[in-house]
């Protein structure tokens, strides 16, 4: 073997020692380039998790930038976070440190990083290869050197939600695999911060709905008092002007019909025979009209407010006045069934239940063409009870008593108002062919004045 010949094989062998060499490189970055890429997805997993479990966009930032660095993918991470109007709301970090908060002083005060402009109002995704070049006016760049930078636009269905910006080896900032993972994880985060922003704003509509309705609800309530307040102050004003009436009528017409009465008896008994039979025979006929006048005038005032209520009770009250519905309505067999003394019923109920007959047997002669009629009041289980039914044609009860139509029954509605306002319920039970009865009860311990 001469000289030559030798060189060339060593040649020959130093080439191959270089490619093997070569190769190994190769395969070492091979290597690095496929763990790093594992480490990354084991990163978007752990901010999969996140995004599922976490509701406050502050704990979800901190803890995405925190998974970012964790899995040594990304040697930094940070996110700012901006309102619908572009201003910035809030920042989180992992591997920066204090560093950080200069990049938000720096934004809130108007002179905004090179990639937060960039990504924020011209390019969805920005590569910087090299930062400590290129980000002169950024006060984190220094951190950056021998690494590049990549930013993706945190955005969904048209609303930007911030920035996400990290930091990886300068080999990998234009590997177009790490591209499209890391806007992937973009896209997650973005979506995540939609659907927080949803729920919030669902809690929010909730809230004031919520809120809109206990309003309504307690308008309601004070309308119904002073609506309540005010019915029981006409049932009074109505009560305490029959009274009014009824003692006028009493102590005016009825004293003067009177007196008038007593007169034309005395002059009729005063003329001689013979003189005046024309005129007897006028006043005579004068007497039995002044005398139906007499007892018409009481009848009015006996229904305006019975005297027999305030000086004998309710009891012998619904007594006289069930006397005289027979002897007006003989056709009617009418039931009295009282199982309650005097002195059990309240004070302040007498007047109601006797307006609660009087209206419900008013009725009854009116329209109910019936041919039994009882009233029952009683004492059941610490309660008072007061029932009046009828066999007659009965009636459709709702197209008097719903809203809007109650104003077609000012009767059905009085009673009804009375027996409540005075702590009672009220209920009216009827259907055509079938009936009515009419039932007023008051747990002793609910009564109350109105
Ligand atoms: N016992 C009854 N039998 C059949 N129909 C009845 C009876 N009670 C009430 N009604 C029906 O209910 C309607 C409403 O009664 P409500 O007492 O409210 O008014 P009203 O008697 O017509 O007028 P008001 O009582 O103001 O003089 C009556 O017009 C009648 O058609
Ligand atoms: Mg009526």
């Amino acid at each position: 073997m001469n000289d030559t010949s030798i060189y060339n094989e060593c040649l020959e062998l130093a080439t191959r020692v270089e490619g093997l060499k070569n190769r190994i490189a190769q395969r070492r970055e091979e290597k690095d380039k496929i763990s790093h890429l594992n480490a990354v997805l084991s990163s978007i997993r752990d901010v999969s998790r996140l995004i599922i479990k976490e509701k406050d966009p502050q704990s979800l930032i901190q803890g995405i930038c925190s998974s970012l660095i964790e899995k040594r993918s990304f040697h930094n991470a940070w996110i700012v976070l901006v309102d619908e109007h572009g201003r910035v709301t809030t920042g989180s970090e992992a591997g920066l440190g204090a560093d950080f908060q200069k990049i938000l002083q720096k934004i809130e005060n108007d002179r905004m990083p090179r990639c937060c402009h960039m990504v924020l109002s011209e390019d969805r995704f920005l590569v910087t290869t090299n930062p400590c070049r290129e980000c002169l006016n950024c006060p984190v760049s220094y951190m950056y050197d021998g690494r590049g930078s990549i930013s993706a636009r945190l955005e969904h269905d048209g609303r930007i939600y911030g920035i996400l910006t990290v930091s990886v080896p300068i080999a990998y900032s234009q590997d177009p695999e790490e591209h499209e993972l890391f806007k992937d994880v973009a896209d997650d985060i973005a979506y995540a911060l939609h659907s927080i922003d949803v729920e919030r704003d669902r809690k929010r509509k909730e809230v004031a709905l919520r809120e809109a309705r206990d309003k309504l609800e307690r308008r309601v309530r004070e309308r119904t008092r002073d609506l309540e307040v005010l019915s029981s102050r006409l049932l009074n004003a109505q009560e305490a002007e029959r009274k009014r009436i009824a003692a006028d009528l009493h102590d005016g017409i009825g004293q003067c019909l009177s007196a008038v009465k007593f007169m034309v008896e005395t002059v009729i008994q005063q003329l001689d025979g013979k003189v005046a039979r024309q005129a007897i025979k006028s006043l005579d006929a004068l007497v039995p009209l002044l005398q139906e006048s007499s007892e018409e005038i009481r009848n009015i005032i006996m229904n305006l407010r019975p005297s027999i209520l305030d000086d004998l009770g309710i009891l012998a009250t619904i007594g006289w006045f069930c006397r005289q519905f027979t002897s007006v309505y003989s056709h009617i067999r009418l039931t009295k069934t009282i199982e309650i003394e005097e002195d059990q019923v309240p004070e302040t109920l007498k007047i109601i239940i006797f307006r609660i007959v009087q209206e419900a047997m008013n009725n009854i002669a009116k329209y109910a063409d019936a041919g039994a009629v009882s009233i029952y009041l009683g004492k059941k289980d610490n309660a008072l009870e007061l029932r009046i039914e009828d066999n007659g044609r009965g009636f459709s009860v709702d197209r008097f008593m719903t809203s809007g139509s109650s104003a077609l029954a000012f009767g059905l509605t009085g009673m009804k108002e009375r027996a409540e306002l005075s702590g009672g319920s009220f209920r009216i039970t009827s259907s055509p062919g079938k009936g009515t009865r009419v039932e007023a009860r008051w747990g002793y311990s609910c009564v109350r004045s109105y």
